[in-house]
């Protein structure tokens, strides 16, 4: 293919993609198999490679991401991203609604009801109908260069149709709809990682991800709810629609945004309680969150009679649903066991519609939380829903409390071994010591060592684990390296997680290259009680290999950074028991990383401690302190006599400079730094 064909056929890709694309995102049509667009979208991404000048900023390619930020860039926002003032109260709105009427002294006007998304703001600039820059809304005035992130959220439009202002500002909100947000938190606890706590925290940790295709696999969706026109922008002027904010949002979904379908014009106090009425009770059957309903003046030409206060406009405002509480009786408490022994009680209630589901079950805890709340036989107990999806217990219903009941007390035996719980001293609640032969304990533990931060062997699923423990094959994790293929074909002939040949290879596959998992991880897969990632990486670089580790007393353990005498207790309580000496004598011999890779630490540095602080050109964060910690040095957060530098990149705080200066640490630059790893300084 020449050129001038390229070109054509770039453009027409482009043009189907992108409508492809609309159609699936917006309108929920799929108009072409997966497979068929999945080759289209390959054929551009070749003829952009071929041909890289030929490649469009806005091109639909741009949405698979790729692009790694080490920080966001942080820029001004060109007009203050303003918040709205808010109410819990019906009261408040009616005093603005009268407030607004008098300021409008006779006017004719109208409101717009809408709902009030629960999640991250962000302002989109499009110049001639492309998107140019999408910032977060940070302070207000300034925010942080999301774009990288934003155009792999397929809501939004990398290029504008139809008519368009030449310039403004889109704003809207980044937000988790709620089957994709379960979905994803199911995949990360399988893989090991700590699950959101709520869509609205996973769509802000998912703008703010480094890897711009990470961010591509999580399923955002940008509803916009605002735009914002430049006050020389001839537009709002000329076109009549650009007048009222609802005739903009129309304006907006005809350019390709996807705005909400639930705006209501209301002319009159009246109008408006029915529409938050109405959206307090419906909306748990929305596919995403909302916190409120946000009611503003339809008329743009009279917000500037209205004017803004300090921080918000006084032409519009929020109402905040409350959290929905009911009460319900307690019948039962029962008592779950997890990897690490801990046990956390369960409240069993009487069924009860909460927020648009059943709850039957709430977590108490731990037996700390039972005492504070004062939980007693035949009470009932409060339960709330507000954004969070998992609802909470909050309190006790005293209207229901009966003469003379006594507390619900607490288990004294482990539920699933009958072993007595234990409660060290200042520990909220209990745990179940028998770790070597408490059923959830041993599974939990192979799980933690199969997953992905540990050992990664993908094809040993959590089922499959709970299969292998019952069929009496695995007892502990050094038992999977005596597993053979004979052994494992025909396992759980009648389940999901069965075996078969080609799964037997793939586990033997995983097994074999889990040999080569570098000496960290090998240490953080044991699953020593208060032992993270982190730590586990200390633990090992420090000690250099496993005997020195497994020999270590606990004051040694203790010199560590980021190591405490909680976690040096039981590190040297582990390796103290005979049958955990046995089990790394087996993972020993099945050829497991019992060394730290010498490769991996060059030491330059000479155990010299840095505090990092600022940003830097060649590393984040994180990597310049493992640059450290590679090459030898120690870091640790916070100045002190002990520190030998600060290593300063740019926008460190004034605080920190004097601090140093004070304490007599030397300050140095990050090519300071990287002259002393490269000279062999020392
Ligand atoms: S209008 C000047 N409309 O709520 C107009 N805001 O403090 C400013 N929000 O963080 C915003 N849904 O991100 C508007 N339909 C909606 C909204 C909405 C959610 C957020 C907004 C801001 C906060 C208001």
């Amino acid at each position: 293919m020449d050129y001038a064909q390229a070109r054509t056929r770039i453009a027409e890709l482009t043009q189907l993609i992108d409508h492809y694309n609309y159609e699936y995102y917006m309108n929920d049509r799929s108009e072409v198999s997966d497979f068929e667009f999945d080759g289209l979208l390959r054929e551009l991404i070749d003829l952009e490679k071929q041909f890289p000048d030929l490649a469009q900023p806005d091109s639909p390619t741009r949405r698979v991401g790729g692009e790694v930020n080490k920080t966001f860039r942080q820029v001004a926002h060109r007009f203050p991203m303003l918040s709205l003032g808010n109410t819990y109260s019906i009261e408040e709105i009616e005093e603005f609604e009268a407030r607004t009427r008098r300021l409008l002294d006779g006017t004719s006007f109208s409101y717009t009801c809408e709902l009030k998304y629960d999640g991250v703001a962000i302002g989109l600039t499009y110049r001639d109908g492309r998107l140019v820059q999408a910032v977060t809304r940070g302070n207000g005035t300034v925010g942080d260069d999301i774009t990288s992130n934003a155009v792999t959220i397929k809501t939004i439009p990398l290029r504008l149709k139809g008519e368009y202002p030449a310039d403004f500002e889109a704003r809207g909100e980044v937000v988790y709809p709620f089957a994709e947000f379960e979905a994803m938190n199911r995949q990360r606890v399988a893989e090991g990682d700590e699950p959101f706590a709520n869509p609205r925290n996973a769509a802000s940790g998912s703008l703010k991800l480094q890897d711009s295709a990470e961010c591509a696999r999580r399923k955002l969706q940008f509803c916009m709810y605002f735009m914002m026109l430049p006050p020389d922008e001839p537009t709002a002027a000329t076109e009549p629609m650009f007048a009222t904010h609802s005739g903009r949002l129309e304006a907006a979904k005809q350019m390709g945004f996807k705005v909400q379908p639930y705006i209501k014009e209301c002319r009159d106090i009246n109008e408006i309680k029915a529409y938050i009425d109405y959206w307090d009770r419906e909306r748990w059957n929305l596919p995403f969150g909302i916190d409120g309903i946000v009611i503003k003046v339809n008329q743009c030409a009279l917000w500037d009679k209205l004017g803004l206060t300090a921080k918000s406009p006084r032409w519009a405002i929020a109402y905040k649903f409350k959290a929905e509480r009911v009460s319900t009786p307690l019948e039962s408490v029962s008592y779950q066991v997890g990897r690490t022994g801990v046990v956390t009680p369960v409240a069993n209630l009487r069924p009860v519609w909460l927020g648009g589901t059943t709850v039957r079950r709430a977590t108490l805890n731990n037996a700390d939380f039972i005492e504070k709340t004062d939980i007693r036989h035949g009470d009932w107990l409060l339960v709330e829903k507000g954004g969070e999806i998992i609802p909470k217990v909050v309190g006790v219903d005293m209207e229901h409390r009966l003469p003379g009941a006594a507390p619900v007390g607490y288990a004294t035996n482990c539920p699933e071994c009958g072993t007595t719980l234990v409660r060290a001293d200042g520990e909220a609640g209990f745990y179940c010591p028998n770790s070597d032969h408490c059923p959830p304990q041993i599974v939990g533990r192979l799980e933690h060592f199969a997953s992905r931060k540990a050992m990664n062997l993908e094809s040993l699923g959590p089922e499959r684990l709970e299969m292998l423990y019952r069929a009496g094959l695995v007892t502990n994790i050094a038992d999977l390296y005596d597993l053979t293929p004979e052994r494992l074909i025909g396992l759980g002939a009648d389940s999901a997680a069965s075996i078969q040949q080609k799964g037997a290879a793939a586990i033997m596959a995983a097994l074999e290259t889990s040999r080569q998992v570098p000496f960290e991880r090998v240490v953080f897969a044991l699953g020593i009680r208060f032992v993270g990632e982190v730590g586990a990486k200390k633990l090992a670089r420090y000690f250099g290999d496993i005997d020195s580790l497994m020999n270590a007393t606990a004051l040694e353990l203790a010199m560590v950074e980021d190591v405490g005498e909680v976690t040096a207790n039981a590190v040297s309580e582990w390796f103290a028991r005979p049958e955990h000496r046995e089990i790394v004598e087996r993972l020993r011999r099945a050829g497991l990383q019992m060394k730290v890779e010498t490769s991996q630490v060059v030491d330059r540095l000479g155990g010299r401690t840095f505090v990092v602080s600022g940003v830097f050109d060649n590393f984040s964060r994180d990597e310049i302190k493992t640059h450290i910690e590679q090459h030898g040095g120690r870091v640790s957060g916070s100045l002190s006599g002990k520190t030998d530098f600060l290593l300063a990149g740019e926008k460190m705080g004034p605080e920190k400079r004097k601090k140093a200066e004070k304490l007599n640490i030397p300050i140095i630059s990050e090519s300071d730094y990287l002259a002393m790893v490269d000279d062999a300084w020392m």
